[in-house]
């Protein structure tokens, strides 16, 4: 599969790690068989298991490798945070968030950058016609589904798939929202982002993925980062609610006395 992305476009994936040390190699080589023009940037959080230093090996082996090293473990959306900002730093068109565990097909990438010629945000999604997932235990389907219809009904953004991490960003799109101020630090950081885009009028375009669960290692899912999740989301869309009556009663408002002799 070739890539329809016009040739002068330069694209940078951002890949973060932590204990990733036998499934980066694999992922790395995946990648540059998929995408040969593509730079990667991986952002290891102090690794103990020293992924980060098996990353610096490739780094000096191949020009188009470079690692960010963060001395804390400080969740995934705090390191692609610090990563978009070092590929907005050098000049990148397209931003890509791509896992290290192989549960993101690097064979795909070339169907997302086709995609980006017309979307600014283009969503690797397992929840549109043709998008899979693949052994992943009931628990984690429940999970993932729970979250995604909980979203629909709190934020109603209109993507099928908003906890995705398989993404490619236009660079205009990231230099637009104030990365600074997003707040979440664990996977909802994808929510939060999705939520920010949509909201700022930018296309959101979902092409279909094959998730596969990765076969070596261990996700870094947790309960706090549930929680994180379910908190943040539930103050959105309260906060949504809460603007559209607002707005509602200004509407309102206007047909009011009062306001017509205030205006
Ligand atoms: N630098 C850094 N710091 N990397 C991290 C951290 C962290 O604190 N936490 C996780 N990672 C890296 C992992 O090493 C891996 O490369 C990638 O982020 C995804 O982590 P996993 O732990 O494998 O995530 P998952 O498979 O449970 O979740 C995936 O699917 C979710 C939706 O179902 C991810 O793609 C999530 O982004 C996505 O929301
Ligand atoms: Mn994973």
């Amino acid at each position: 599969m070739t890539s329809q992305q016009p040739a002068d476009e330069r694209v940078l994936v951002i890949v973060p790690t932590y204990n990733e040390r036998e499934n980066l190699p694999l992922v790395l080589d995946r990648l540059r068989v998929a995408v040969p023009d593509a730079d990667v940037l991986v952002v290891d959080d102090g690794s103990p298991d020293g992924t980060g230093e098996i990353a610096d090996q490739r780094a000096a082996a191949d020009d188009r490798i470079s690692v960010m090293h963060r001395t804390e473990k400080n969740g995934l959306g705090a390191a692609y945070i610090a990563g978009f900002g070092w590929g907005l730093d050098r000049g990148y068109d397209i931003l890509v968030e791509m896992d290290a565990d192989g549960s993101h097909p690097p064979e795909h990438l070339p169907r997302l950058l086709s995609a980006s010629a017309h979307a600014d945000l283009v969503i690797g999604s397992r929840y549109v016609p043709g998008g899979k997932i693949m052994n992943w235990p009931v628990s984690r389907h429940l999970i993932s589904r729970g979250g995604n219809l909980y979203v629909r009904a709190a934020l109603g953004l209109g993507v099928k798939d908003v906890t995705a991490g398989y993404r490619a960003y236009r660079s205009q799109v990231l230099r637009t929202l104030d990365l600074p101020t997003v707040s979440s630090r664990g996977y909802c950081f994808q929510v939060e982002m999705t939520m920010r885009t949509v909201d700022a009028g930018f296309a959101v375009a979902e092409v279909p993925i094959t998730f596969t669960e990765r076969e070596i290692g261990e996700s870094k899912m947790s309960g706090d980062i549930v929680q994180e999740a379910y908190v943040n989301v539930t103050k959105w869309g309260i906060g949504r609610r809460w603007n559209q009556l607002r707005h509602l009663g200004s509407r309102s408002g206007t047909r009011n006395p009062e306001s017509v002799r205030s205006s």
